[in-house]
């Protein structure tokens, strides 16, 4: 029986119905999607969440590759690539990417001449290397003559990937796929995948902040899904590691180079001025003063400032020439890592200074002072200079060590205690206040 044009326009529509809805989607795509949306399901659904599914922007767009370039792959008709790099990205969102280019994020996947690196490759290995400091760091992603890619070197989201076409960087280290979601680079936990630990703990010290108990009590009522996201106007309660380092403020635009609003280096040995501080240094206050007074502000920056110099001045300058002139008298060797001050001295500025600067840096006062200056002087009086002097004697120097005494520690009234003791006056005061306080005698 012949169909009537009635019967085979209601057949269309209904077809039509039944097939998924692909929105303003590219015929390539739906190709994708053809064999893809069975396959992988998970991935499908994620983008069909997406801004970028509403804009009409699918697989092919992201995937697509030319002939010829390392990684791509002769996929079912199609040449494509597993990896979207930021210069694919950057193909749309060209502001994103030269910024991001630009910042020390994309620097990071060069790391391996540096002492970390001797500490993961050598002390380490370099298994270790790939699932530890690259997962964070970035791989420098290899690829197989078909075009897909070595096992060894991806999977891989560290913020400094070298990719196949020699780009810098992973926009999915924040932006998790396929959603490519703004509220969700919002949040700090985004950033507390890499920023933690004992050598940088930017999460755990924002996380006793005011600014991350109050995230916690009102994380719900920060409006992190609208399109503009500006403190002091679309929310008021608590900024997040986003707010302060990328967000735009009433005055500052969204920037996707962190280090936009730095004014200090924080995890060098010795702590810097970045170039342009004083540049830097206003874009930063002014996402403070989106919520706090200037004084306030002002106030905070005294605090650090002097923190910094605290750090440097009396501890950082003086360890770093103490093991200089050990190793220009030949009393240690001139490596790293093979004499015990070195590890003392790495740990003195990598992991218990950083703490201490990040700590006064993101108001987190245990950072600050028990994880941080506290470790800092006990390690440099009862670890370092105890050290140096053993050193010197195994040596037959010890005029050595009587010159570091008299160069750094007799002569400095911050230093003095460790050789005269403390003020026997002080000493008195305590002991009378402990006596009033709790009825205690103290020895
Ligand atoms: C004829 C079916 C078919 C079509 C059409 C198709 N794919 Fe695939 N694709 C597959 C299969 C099968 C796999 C392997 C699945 C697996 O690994 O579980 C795959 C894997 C992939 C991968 C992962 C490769 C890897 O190395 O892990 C990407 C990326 C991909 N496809 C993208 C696309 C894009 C983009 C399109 C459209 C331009 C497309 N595919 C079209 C069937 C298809
Ligand atoms: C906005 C760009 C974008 C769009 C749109 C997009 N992808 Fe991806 N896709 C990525 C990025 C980025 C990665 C991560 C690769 C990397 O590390 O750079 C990825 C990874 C993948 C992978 C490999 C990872 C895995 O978990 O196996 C597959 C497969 C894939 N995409 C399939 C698809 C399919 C199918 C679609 C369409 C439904 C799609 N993608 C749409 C950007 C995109
Ligand atoms: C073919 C063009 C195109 C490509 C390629 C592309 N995007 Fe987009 N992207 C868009 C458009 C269009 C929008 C929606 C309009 C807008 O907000 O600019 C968008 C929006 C976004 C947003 C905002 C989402 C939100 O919550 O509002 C993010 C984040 C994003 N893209 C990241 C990426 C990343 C990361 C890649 C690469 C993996 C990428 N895009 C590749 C076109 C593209
Ligand atoms: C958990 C993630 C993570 C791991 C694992 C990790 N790093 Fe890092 N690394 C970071 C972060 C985050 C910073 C930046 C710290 C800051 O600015 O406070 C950093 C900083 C550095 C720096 C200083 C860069 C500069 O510009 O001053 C070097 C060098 C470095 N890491 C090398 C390594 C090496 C080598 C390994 C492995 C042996 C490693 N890292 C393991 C996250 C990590
Ligand atoms: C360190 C984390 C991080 C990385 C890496 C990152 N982004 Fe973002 N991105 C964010 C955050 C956070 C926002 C939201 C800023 C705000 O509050 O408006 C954002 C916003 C965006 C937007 C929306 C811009 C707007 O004004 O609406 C686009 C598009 C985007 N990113 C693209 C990219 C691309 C492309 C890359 C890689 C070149 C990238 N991002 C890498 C964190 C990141
Ligand atoms: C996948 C790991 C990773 C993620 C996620 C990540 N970072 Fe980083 N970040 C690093 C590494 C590694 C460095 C050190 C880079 C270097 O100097 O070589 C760094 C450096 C920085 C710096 C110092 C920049 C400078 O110029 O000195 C800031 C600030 C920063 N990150 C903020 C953030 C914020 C905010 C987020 C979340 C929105 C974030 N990062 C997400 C790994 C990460
Ligand atoms: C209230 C604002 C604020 C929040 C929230 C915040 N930071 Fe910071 N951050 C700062 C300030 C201020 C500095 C020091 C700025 C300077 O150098 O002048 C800093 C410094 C840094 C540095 C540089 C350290 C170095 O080695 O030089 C990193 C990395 C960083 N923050 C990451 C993060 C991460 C990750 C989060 C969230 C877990 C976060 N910040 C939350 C304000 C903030
Ligand atoms: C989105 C709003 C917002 C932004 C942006 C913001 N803060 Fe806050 N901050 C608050 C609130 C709310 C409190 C809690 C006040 C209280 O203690 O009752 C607070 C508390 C503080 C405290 C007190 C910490 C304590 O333990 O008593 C300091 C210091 C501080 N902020 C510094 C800064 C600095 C520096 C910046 C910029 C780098 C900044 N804030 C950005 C909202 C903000």
């Amino acid at each position: 029986m012949k169909m009537s044009r009635f019967a085979a326009a209601i057949t269309a529509a209904m077809l039509l119905a039944a097939a998924p809805c692909w929105g303003k989607v590219s015929q390539s795509t739906r190709e994708c999607l053809s064999c893809h949306a069975d396959l992988m399901p998970g991935i499908v659904t994620q983008w069909q969440s997406s801004t970028h599914w509403q804009a009409g922007v699918g697989c092919f767009e992201c995937h697509q590759a030319k002939k010829g370039e390392p990684d791509a792959m002769d996929h079912n008709g199609f040449w494509v690539a597993t990896i979207v790099s930021p210069r694919d990205c950057g193909r749309c969102h060209e502001r994103e990417a030269a910024e991001q280019e630009a910042s020390h994020h994309a620097a990071a996947g060069d790391i391996l001449n540096s002492k970390d690196g001797l500490l993961g490759q050598t002390v380490g290995g370099e298994p270790a290397v790939a699932v530890g400091c690259r997962q964070c760091h970035g791989s420098i992603v290899k690829t197989n003559a078909d075009g897909t890619l070595d096992p060894a070197t991806w999977p891989n989201t560290g913020i400094g990937r070298v990719n196949p076409d020699g780009s810098r960087g992973t926009c999915s280290a924040c932006h998790t796929r396929h959603r490519f979601d703004k509220a969700q680079a919002r949040k700090p936990e985004v950033c507390g995948k890499c920023h933690l630990g004992p050598d940088h703990p930017q999460i755990e010290v924002y996380r006793e902040s005011k600014h991350g108990i109050l995230y916690e009590a009102y994380k719900d009522e920060l409006n992190m899904d609208r399109p503009k996201w500006v403190p002091g106007q679309d929310y008021f309660d608590a900024p997040t590691c986003a707010t302060c380092h990328m967000s735009a403020t009433a005055t500052e635009p969204v920037t996707h180079d962190v280090g936009d609003r730095l004014s200090w280096n924080l995890r060098a040995p010795v702590s810097k001025r970045t170039r342009n501080w004083k540049k830097k240094l206003a874009g930063m206050e002014s996402v403070c003063k989106s919520c706090h007074g200037d004084n306030f502000v002002a106030g905070f920056y005294t605090q650090l400032d002097n923190f910094v110099a605290l750090y440097n001045d009396k501890f950082a300058v003086p360890a770093k020439e103490i093991r200089k002139l050990l190793m220009d008298k030949d009393v240690i060797s001139k490596a790293n890592f093979d004499d015990k001050i070195d590890w003392i001295y790495w740990e003195l500025w990598h992991h218990e200074g950083r703490r201490a600067r990040h700590g006064a840096a993101m108001s987190g006062p245990d950072y600050a002072w028990w994880h941080g200056i506290y470790d800092v002087a006990k390690h440099f009086y009862t670890e370092m200079l105890p050290e140096a002097e053993e050193a010197c004697k195994k040596a037959g120097k010890p005029e050595v060590y009587e010159e570091i005494l008299d160069r750094y520690i007799k002569n400095d009234p911050r230093h003095e205690w460790f050789v005269k003791g403390f003020d026997p006056k002080r000493v008195k005061a305590i002991k009378e206040y402990y006596q009033k306080r709790y009825q205690q005698k103290v020895d």
